[in-house]
């Protein structure tokens, strides 16, 4: 399918996305949100692809979503087109998606970031919930991604003041997992992606889900579905292959079996 608001590139293993309307600092509007999300969705099933990185330019990788488009929807639109609920696509991807941030991540743009699996970033990236500069509240996860991640008083912090949060702040609080200079951000984001693509898809998927599992149960459920999920890995081929390589000390061929 021919995007115009996104680039994709599939490198080995690797697909890169790339958000790309840059006149307007990526602002997230109705047809990129919909080509990311069929974009996604058909990496996900795409045998040849093992992993993802979503990234935006050096200046923006989200300046939020589109004001201008917004800007004159009434409660009846808003509600009737259930605004923004088909970013949802994006969480039920399964195979793993980093978020590689330079610059402006704000309103939209955080919460899409917060929405991948992890977020490296670039050392000029920002991070913020403007919307109350706007007479709005975040409307995508960010009054409740950003507090898992970063606790209720910065949280709250972000989305009553509106500012921005720098990359250093960000990893301090637990926002990104590593800040790396932001001309080798997109290097270091598929070099990540690289090292998960090595290993075997079906362990991937499982860790990805039981991460994620963490914030949606009790920690007797999570732990419980955790030893189910390891003792199911037992089923598959990859588990001899990566045990008998540690083993013969050789470096294992997984086959996603
Ligand atoms: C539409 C946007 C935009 C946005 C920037 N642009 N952000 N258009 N929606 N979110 C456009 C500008 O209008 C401008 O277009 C061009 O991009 C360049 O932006 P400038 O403002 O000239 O750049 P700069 O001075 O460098 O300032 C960068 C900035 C600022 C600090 C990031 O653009 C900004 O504050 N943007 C809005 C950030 C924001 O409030 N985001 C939250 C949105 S609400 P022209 O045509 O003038 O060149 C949201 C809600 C999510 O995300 C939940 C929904 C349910």
């Amino acid at each position: 399918m021919a995007y115009e608001t996104i680039l994709v590139d599939k490198r080995d293993k690797v697909a890169l996305v790339t958000l790309n309307r840059p006149k307007a600092l990526n602002a997230l509007n109705t047809q990129l949100m919909k080509e990311l999300v069929t974009a996604l969705t058909a990496l996900d099933t795409d045998d040849s692809i093992a992993a993802i990185v979503v990234t935006g330019s050096e200046k923006a990788f989200a300046a939020g979503a589109d004001i201008k488009e917004m800007q004159g929807k009434s409660y009846a639109d808003m509600y009737r087109e259930d605004f923004f609920s088909e970013w949802e696509g994006l969480v039920r991807v399964r195979k793993p998606i980093i978020a590689a941030v330079a610059g402006y991540a704000l309103g939209g743009g955080c919460e899409l970031a917060m929405m991948c699996d992890f977020i490296i970033a670039g050392d000029n990236a920002k991070f913020g919930q403007p919307e109350i500069t706007l007479g709005v509240i975040p409307g995508m996860g960010g009054s409740q991604r950003l507090t898992r991640f970063v606790g209720k008083s910065k949280a709250m912090d972000m989305c009553l003041t509106g500012r921005m949060m720098d990359a250093a702040e960000a990893e301090r609080s637990g926002l990104v997992s590593r800040v790396v200079p932001a001309a080798n951000l997109v290097d270091e984001a598929i070099k990540a992606a690289e090292k998960i693509a090595s290993f075997s898809l079906p362990s991937v998927i499982m860790a990805k889900d039981v991460v994620n599992r963490a914030y949606e149960t009790t920690l007797a459920e999570g732990l419980r579905l955790e030893r189910r999920m390891f003792h199911s890995l037992f089923a598959f081929e990859d588990q001899k292959e990566g045990m008998a390589a540690f083993a013969e000390k050789r470096a294992a061929n997984f086959k996603n079996r």
